[in-house]
């Protein structure tokens, strides 16, 4: 077999699916559109409303093919020992919803293998479920031999993206690399943990859709979900032993190395260090681009873990400087071409990394001398066990990840209290968990309405600040309620779901209207609005008299002034972006904002103080812009179309086909679901009035609104 370069492969397997009738598609974000999952972890991410036939794939395609970032991270700790646990991998897929199933996925990918890839037949072996003869005898057909195959049970050969959702029994191919590579046990088979036997392809055959009991619903068609590890075929094809040595990780090893000094092969420990800066620099490259920030929680937290243990393992190897910029470049140039965001995000990404990087290294020197000062205590006390309090301290002050404690304390005999651990962390949780209800005026849970069945709210507020409407729910913040009625006081916390509403909920960063819902019975005053997961909006009010049901005729009116107040906050902040862009540069993004009728805040993206000149020409802007008396128009338009405008979009945020499009005559266009002013005359001023840093790179605004005629607000 020829050698074959990572990228060679790539397009050889999207192709061949292509000329089989697959649709060629696009790789989607390492966000996921699935609040089940952290992170995409398979090609199959994207196309569960297509298994589950919510969507369909328009004729004539017979599938989808494509090439997909994935970040797997169960275990971070297993990455680097091994040669082929990544935590950044491409998957090679190809995907039917119903279409092609079991006999032409065999042949195909038996075809591909031997023909395309040119892999030696005699080197195949092929595994299925336990039960699955059928597919043993396609594999007998296609003239493997009956040694080549074998049964394997659910924990290798049944295969699910999480406890729930598309999954199915499974085939997979694997590559004998060679008894050299072998364990030397007599029952080394495919399926063993040995490099032996490499699994590169898993074809499954998606028939169900496992249930939060456990059970599993028979989909309603027979689907293919399959992934082919695009480093480990590249492995294979390259005649290497291990994903560290194919094209694209050599050469991230090979940086390591000149930064090092460390020679790849010399050294076990060394070695490990090199894999680890090598694999996490691509992970995190790829999830900073697709809008992952660093934090301490969720994917932002194995963004940070990642990202710390590639730093700490150059520091092992006596690089004293930031130096994970310098990785990434080579991240960029080896990928950019299949995933061109990369090369559009570099300077962004290489700050985030950079200033992150510079924060731990000021840390971990302070971190190391209480770490070192607790296990020297510890040795001179003949314990080997770290307390739960220390180790959360050390995360609490010094932001010392679990694993990295874990890490460090190992290399001197020292384990560490996890659960101790874990209990701190709760305690803190739930401190910060009761600061937010002090500060959540609606203490209501989103489940108190997730059994509605009615349809969602219709939102009419774009186009009128009044509807007719009818009450779908009540609750009193416990429960639902037919009726809820004043005592002798008016009623606070009376939760009312209409069918229809103009109320604007709390989204986007933009505060809900207020008003009154009014009927023949009743006066309710608005306070709050929000919009449950299901789409119901969820108006939050005093009763302030009579009696409101189930099914009552109300009307709806927004108040005026107040909505306007926003608006005008809202459309200044569209202002602010771009004046922000067009001083301080392309790299600004928004990184949050808040508006309300009162003030603004914006968070974004920029890696130094911004000067009292910068403010002062970013404000002048803006007012320029006011004076201008500048149209504002909305439009709604296919997504598309809007990109194509250079409308911006907020990084890492998801929009659906259809986008509303918000526009200051070219100057600003912005993605936007806010309620703005026609005019950037009706905002009257603007001032800012505070700048801050409010985490490692992004920076908040207080610009303070001054409306027209009114004395300037200062805060
Ligand atoms: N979804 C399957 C996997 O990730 C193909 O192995």
């Amino acid at each position: 077999m020829e050698y074959m370069s990572t990228a060679e492969i790539r397009e050889k397997y999207l192709s061949y699916f292509e000329a089989k009738g697959c649709k060629r598609w696009p790789s989607s974000s390492l966000i996921p559109d699935d609040p089940s999952l952290l992170l995409t972890s398979a090609g199959m991410v994207q196309f569960k409303p297509y298994f589950l036939q919510q969507k369909q794939l328009e004729a004539p395609y017979v599938g989808t093919t494509t090439a997909q970032k994935c970040v797997r991270t169960n275990d971070i700790d297993i990455i680097g020992t091994t040669g082929r646990h990544l935590s950044f991998f491409e998957m090679l897929g190809n995907f039917s919803f119903g279409a092609y199933f079991k006999k032409e996925m065999c042949a195909w990918a038996y075809e591909f293998s031997t023909e395309v890839l040119g892999l030696p037949a005699e080197r195949l072996y092929f595994t299925v479920y336990l039960d699955d003869d059928e597919t043993i005898e396609i594999w007998k057909d296609l003239g493997v031999p009956e040694d080549h195959i074998s049964r394997l049970g659910e924990e290798d050969n049944f295969w699910r993206a999480g406890p729930t959702g598309p999954c199915g029994p499974c085939s997979e191919i694997y590559y004998d690399q060679g008894e050299e590579f072998g364990c030397g046990s007599p029952d080394c088979a495919p399926g063993c943990d040995c490099d032996r036997f490499l699994e590169y392809w898993n074809l499954v055959f998606t028939q169900y859709d496992g249930q939060e009991d456990g059970s599993f619903v028979p989909l309603p068609k027979k689907n293919i979900d399959t992934g082919m590890g695009l480093e480990r075929i590249a492995a294979i094809m390259q005649g290497v032993q291990s994903n560290y040595e194919t094209d694209v990780l050599r050469s991230l090893v090979g940086v390591g190395e000149r930064l090092t000094g460390a020679v790849y092969g010399a050294d076990a420990d060394a070695d490990l260090s090199l894999r680890i800066m090598a694999d996490h620099s691509r992970s995190v490259t790829f999830m900073i681009a697709d809008g992952i920030l660093p934090s301490n929680e969720g994917r932002g937290y194995v963004l940070r873990r990642l990202l710390r243990r590639a730093a700490r393992h150059g520091r092992m190897l006596g690089i004293s400087r930031p130096f994970l910029v310098e990785l990434v470049e080579t991240v960029i140039q080896s990928s950019e071409s299949a995933y061109p965001e990369l090369r559009e995000h570099d300077a962004y990404i290489k700050k985030v990394i950079g200033t992150e990087e510079a924060n731990f290294a000021r840390t971990i020197d302070a971190g190391m001398n209480i770490l070192n000062n607790m296990i020297d205590g510890l040795e001179k006390a003949h314990e080997h066990l770290l307390k739960g309090l220390d180790v959360f301290k050390l995360n609490d002050t010094f932001g010392f990840p679990l694993d990295l404690t874990k890490e460090i304390a190992a290399e001197q005999g020292i384990e560490i209290d996890e659960e101790g651990f874990h209990a701190e962390m709760t305690k803190q949780k739930e401190r910060a968990r009761a600061e937010r209800l002090k500060k959540n005026i609606s203490g209501w849970s989103e489940d108190l309405f997730g059994t509605l069945t009615a349809e969602p709210t219709e939102f009419v507020g774009y186009d009128t600040l009044k509807s007719d409407s009818v009450v779908v729910a009540l609750s009193d913040e416990e429960t639902l309620t037919d009726a809820i009625a004043t005592d002798e006081q008016a009623k606070e916390g009376v939760l009312v779901v209409l069918d229809k509403t103009p109320f604007y909920a709390e989204m986007g960063g933009q505060a809900a209207d207020h008003g009154v819902i009014t009927g023949a019975e009743c006066v309710l005053r608005v306070q709050d609005v929000k919009k449950t997961p299901k789409g119901y909006y969820v108006h939050t009010c005093t009763l302030e008299s009579g009696i409101v049901h189930v099914g009552d005729h109300l009307t709806a009116r927004v108040d005026k002034e107040y909505r306007m107040a926003i608006a005008r906050n809202h459309t200044a902040t569209h202002l602010l972006q771009a004046a922000l862009r067009e001083v301080l540069g392309d790299h600004v993004h928004q990184a949050g904002s808040y508006q309300d009728a009162s003030i603004t805040h914006f968070d974004f993206t920029h890696f130094s103080a911004v000067t009292p000149e910068e403010l002062v020409r970013v404000q002048k802007i803006v007012n320029d812009k006011i004076f201008e008396s500048m149209n504002v128009t909305v439009k709604e338009m296919p997504i598309e179309e809007a990109k194509k405008l250079g409308a911006r979009a907020l990084f890492g945020e998801k929009y659906g086909k259809v986008v509303r499009v918000v526009d200051i005559e070219g100057w600003s266009t912005e993605f936007c679901g806010g309620t703005h002013v026609k005019n950037t005359a009706q905002i009257g001023g603007f001032k800012i009035v505070s700048e801050s840093s409010v985490a490692a790179g992004r920076r908040r605004h207080g610009p303070g609104l001054l409306r027209a005629g009114a004395p300037p607000r200062l805060r």
